[in-house]
């Protein structure tokens, strides 16, 4: 149990550093964005983004104390910092975006490409938050747990968010407006560029908390917090 521990903490600080990442790439991004939609979304979420950072100091403090030093097996993992080690994964997906930034595009499928860019963020955070939400069940870390779950939620309600701009307005225009060159090719790709129409349907089966199932094998914790999600992406999403 107390590796779950050490497991859940190194989620919580890698979780930290994609946080801290994107707290620092979400200003090009929104800079960067064409549709107002998109950069008062994108805007938005960049101020939630710092309140998730400081929740997770929250959780770290309830994990490790105030003046907290990670200890146990995975400990050369975080180093003898807050911060830990920085995660990768969150460095390359917001290295892939930006690098797709750069590329000479219409406003409309530059838009588009952020969007994408931005769902595979909120893709790999929700779960991860996912994940560590499991954990802190299994361990009956219910304050931990209720943390992670609210910053859950808000990953999830960015991603219905970005979806909705996507379907209704972005892939739409950027398809129409390349449709009289290159316009087949072009609107191929933006199709499989809106990865949030497949993940909304998909949801119960593929998400996190569907991992979380796995993982825990608490089955009634499980499918009440399905539930609840289903519930809260019907009255976010529309
Ligand atoms: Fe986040």
């Amino acid at each position: 149990m107390d590796q779950l521990k050490d497991l859940l903490k190194h989620e919580i600080k890698d979780l930290y550093s994609a946080e801290e990442q994107l707290i620092e790439a979400l200003p090009k991004m929104i800079e960067k964005a064409n549709n107002k939609k998109l950069k008062q979304a994108l805007q938005e979420h960049f101020t939630i983004t710092e309140m998730q950072k400081e929740r997770l100091d929250e959780v770290l403090e309830l994990l490790e104390g105030k003046d907290g030093e990670t200890k146990g097996f995975l400990s050369g993992l975080f180093k003898d910092s807050k911060d830990g080690e920085k995660c990768k994964a969150m460095e390359g997906l917001i290295t892939e975006g930006e690098k797709l930034m750069k590329e000479d595009m219409t406003p409309e499928v530059s838009d588009a490409a952020i969007i994408a860019a931005a769902q595979k963020i909120e893709h790999y955070e929700i779960s991860s938050y996912g994940t560590a939400r499991a954990y802190a069940q299994e361990l009956n870390l219910d304050d931990v747990e209720a943390l992670l779950k609210e910053t859950l939620d808000e990953e999830y309600q960015a991603d219905d968010v970005l979806t909705e701009i996507a379907e209704g307005r972005v892939n739409a225009k950027a398809n129409n407006g390349s449709s009289s060159s290159n316009g087949r090719s072009n609107g191929r790709s933006l199709k499989t560029s809106s990865p949030g129409r497949s993940n909304s349907s998909k949801r119960g089966k593929t998400s996190s908390n569907g991992r979380a199932k796995t993982t825990t094998g608490n089955k009634s914790k499980t499918s009440s917090s399905k539930t609840k999600r289903n519930t809260h992406s019907k009255s976010s999403s529309r």
